[in-house]
């Protein structure tokens, strides 16, 4: 029998496949096709202390193997989740992953302090989302602000805190490295690329934000790119996404330093993502003799 089984700063995922933040709302809409515990945990639609209603729509356009989307993080709360859907999410016996975020320094810090006296197994500081005007990030995008913001959730927070860190960035690796240093037990990227999309013959933006996040196989070369580098130089593990849609793209990700692989819009395209890149990544250790997922991890040769 082979490991599927990894550690994420001392959580056990019973596999390395996470659903990604934003893509996977909070299960339910998953839950009617097949057992969302399959996944190794999943991570929920990005939480705020106050309720937010998101952008006005269009808030998706598809693009050339991607999607982008400027959802506005619109979520029901901290306080409606812990009381409406997390008590589901973990009778399912899923590894719940709260993804939080917020508009200041002190909004993040009361979604954490409550979270952390709820049964979700991790906080994912979502200091990326291109897609609000204020906070977002705003936080992510220098490594002082990142410090800043990590620390103070770090104060509060007795869960251990991974932090989704945005490409949108001139050098990532030392935004990682501030919230390393800040407390940060673990890390995530990467987040969606900023772009655009215009519809030529109303010469207006595709969406009503005009700009927004791309996801899906587009940006696949950027993360691995982006995960390789910041694994190399940071001493906690890294969650690896960005175009996952196979379980080959989901060891391409071990390999370039990965502990865990987080599927997105894989999800959006087939409604099976979880359980069949699951499969396909157990077929990919099958045909390459590996034992142990594991061993996948930064094992990237490069001579
Ligand atoms: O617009 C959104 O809700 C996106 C959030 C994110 O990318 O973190």
């Amino acid at each position: 029998m082979k490991n599927m089984s990894v550690e994420l700063c001392g959580v056990k995922l019973k596999s390395p496949l996470i659903a990604a933040s934003g893509t996977f709302g909070f299960g339910r809409e998953y839950d009617e096709f097949y057992n969302i515990s399959a996944w190794g945990a999943i991570s929920v639609k990005g939480l705020t202390d106050e309720p937010r209603v998101g952008n006005p729509p269009p808030r998706i356009a598809e693009t050339a193997s991607g999607i982008l989307n400027s959802v506005g993080l619109q979520n029901p709360g901290v306080d409606a989740f812990i009381r409406d859907e997390l008590p589901r999410l973990v009778a399912t016996g899923v590894t719940v992953i709260a993804n939080v975020a917020g508009s200041t320094v002190e909004s993040y810090t009361e979604a954490a302090r409550k979270l952390s006296d709820s049964p979700v197994a991790m906080i994912e500081l979502n200091i990326s989302c291109p897609n609000v005007r204020q906070g977002g990030a705003q936080f992510g995008a220098s490594p002082e602000e990142a410090a800043r913001v990590t620390s103070a959730v770090r104060g509060v927070c007795s869960r251990p805190l991974m932090v989704k860190l945005s490409p949108n960035v001139t050098d990532i690796t030392a935004i990682a490295r501030a919230v390393q240093d800040a407390g940060a037990d673990a890390v995530s990227l990467i987040n969606t690329v900023a772009g655009m999309a215009i519809d030529a013959r109303a010469r207006r933006p595709a969406l009503a934000n005009i700009t927004g996040g791309l996801s899906g196989p587009a940006i696949k070369p950027v993360a691995l790119r982006m995960v390789w580098q910041t694994a190399k130089c940071l001493r906690i593990p890294v969650a690896g996404m960005g175009g996952v849609m196979t379980g080959t793209d989901a060891a391409e990700f071990m390999i370039a330093g990965a502990t865990a692989v987080m599927a997105g819009t894989a999800n959006i395209t087939d409604v099976m993502a979880g359980p069949r890149i699951l499969r396909e990544l157990e077929e990919f250790l099958d045909e390459n003799g590996i034992e142990d997922v594991n061993e996948l991890t930064g094992s990237l040769i490069l001579n």
